[in-house]
């Protein structure tokens, strides 16, 4: 556990690093968006999908330089998407990794643009330390998995079954797309990093596909059993805005075995990967017993 922390930490340092580059480039500070952008940039995120993206790229032996600056573009985009969710016009939600929501802070319109910039910025972002096709192939990666056929779909369904009574099949299609698709993109860009063949992204992607289904069901149990301070975010808002969740429609404990199978399948996906998948493999149990 040790060496899967120092692992961790080194890879979040990394992507720190570089983040800070490459978003004085793209963001400045001379406008009040580039500032609102950067402030919720660098509030203080667990970083889980840069860190997909660079594992999952060293399990292939990618270029580091490409993996972070692809792990940069994708915590850009999903830094857009937790402005634009906590927006009032969405989850209402005021606080956000422990500090004032972006809209909070510098009023909807500013937050608004925030967003849009993170998003744009994603993209111009992936173009740095990469090939050609490496980049075409991020492109099309990450343009499908954020937008209308998935993140966003996901957040459109999200809100869509406020109050309503999703059924179990229309909770999956929620969290694969709100949450999933972002967790899958993270780890394919490592693998396009790595120039990994067919196969080997195979793996890749079945394996993110159910931790990004684990991640979105322990942030709903999360909502329920945490707290504000431990969660940097306000609990007990799912329930506020009548989201019915993975906890809520047959309980926690429903939900956390079904998590648990998930993890176990996650793990077994990527045996095929040998010693050097120990780290994926520690990661999808940490997923499942996350206290925040
Ligand atoms: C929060 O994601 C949004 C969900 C998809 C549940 P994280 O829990 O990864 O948020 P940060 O980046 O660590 O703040
Ligand atoms: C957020 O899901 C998913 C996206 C931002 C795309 P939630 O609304 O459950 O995330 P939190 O709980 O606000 O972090
Ligand atoms: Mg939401
Ligand atoms: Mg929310
Ligand atoms: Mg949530």
């Amino acid at each position: 556990m040790i060496e899967y922390n120092n692992k961790y930490n080194n890879y979040v340092n990394l992507i720190e690093e570089k983040l800070k580059v490459y978003s004085n480039e793209i963001f400045g500070d001379l406008s009040e968006v580039g500032q609102a952008a950067r402030y919720s940039l660098f509030s203080g995120g667990k970083r889980i999908r840069g860190v997909l993206t660079v594992a999952v790229s060293d399990l292939l032996d990618g270029d580091l330089d490409t993996a972070l600056a692809f792990a940069c573009s994708i915590e850009m985009l999903h830094c857009y998407s937790l402005i634009h969710d906590d927006l009032p016009a969405m989850d209402n939600s005021d606080m956000r990794r422990g500090k004032a929501s972006c809209h909070v802070k510098y009023g909807q319109a500013v937050a608004l643009l925030a967003g849009d910039a993170l998003l744009t910025g994603a993209f111009e972002q992936l173009t740095k330390c990469a090939g050609q096709s490496q980049v075409s192939d991020a492109v099309i990666c990450l343009s499908k998995s954020a937008g209308c056929k998935g993140m966003i779909y996901g957040q459109e369904l999200d809100i869509a079954f406020e109050g309503k009574t999703p059924s179990e099949s229309d909770l999956v299609s929620i969290h694969s797309n709100k949450t999933g698709q972002l967790i899958i993109a993270a780890s394919m860009l490592g693998a396009i990093a790595a120039n990994a063949n067919t196969s080997q992204k195979e793996f890749i992607s079945s394996y993110s596909e159910k931790i990004g289904m684990v991640f979105q069901i322990i942030d709903d149990i999360l909502d329920i059993t945490s707290t504000d301070i431990e969660l940097g975010k306000p609990s007990g808002n799912d329930a506020a805005l009548m989201k019915t969740t993975f906890a809520t429609l047959n309980g926690i404990d429903y939900a956390k075995q079904r998590a648990t199978k998930l993890t176990d399948e996650a793990i077994n996906t990527i045996d095929e990967f040998g010693d050097k998948s120990e780290f994926l493999k520690t990661l999808a149990k940490i997923m499942l017993d996350r206290k925040n």
